[in-house]
């Protein structure tokens, strides 16, 4: 199954039933492997959580900690971006030439790097370099 196709198929179960907005990603991990994951709402609405956090939840339980590849996918017309910290959450395991794939269930794609999508991200050597 392609990247897409999962991210596609995890989206009709995304639980979504207070913003009405389902969304699916998928994300590969270095052994090749698929993993993907939609968002779920709640109704405390700030404990819903996104589909790419899903995702790389499933990654990471599977015992991955990289991934190579990116696709996110919502309904509409305009492709879906990442939000701020489903950035960062992103950056944590991808290299910066990760491709994002930013899909629409009716319209083009648009592809950015995890470079492009956060610059200046926050990262383990701003860590090392605060630590007394
Ligand atoms: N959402 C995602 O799952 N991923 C994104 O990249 C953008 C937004 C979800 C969160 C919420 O359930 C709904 O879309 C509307 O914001």
């Amino acid at each position: 199954m392609s990247l897409k196709a999962a991210a596609e198929a995890v989206r009709e179960n995304a639980y979504a039933p207070y913003s009405n907005f389902k969304v699916g990603a998928a994300v590969r991990g270095a052994s090749g492997t698929i993993y993907a994951g939609c968002n779920v709402e709640n109704v405390a609405y700030p404990e819903g959580t996104c589909a790419e956090a899903g995702a790389i939840a499933a990654m990471v339980a599977a015992g991955e900690s990289s991934l190579t590849e990116v696709y996110v996918v919502a309904q509409g017309s305009l492709p879906v971006t990442p939000c701020g910290g489903c950035r960062q959450k992103l950056k944590e395991f991808g290299r910066p030439d990760v491709q994002v794939t930013m899909a629409a269930t009716e319209g083009a794609s648009q592809i950015m790097t995890l470079a492009e999508l956060l610059p200046g991200a926050f990262t383990p050597e701003h860590l090392e370099h605060g630590q007394s």
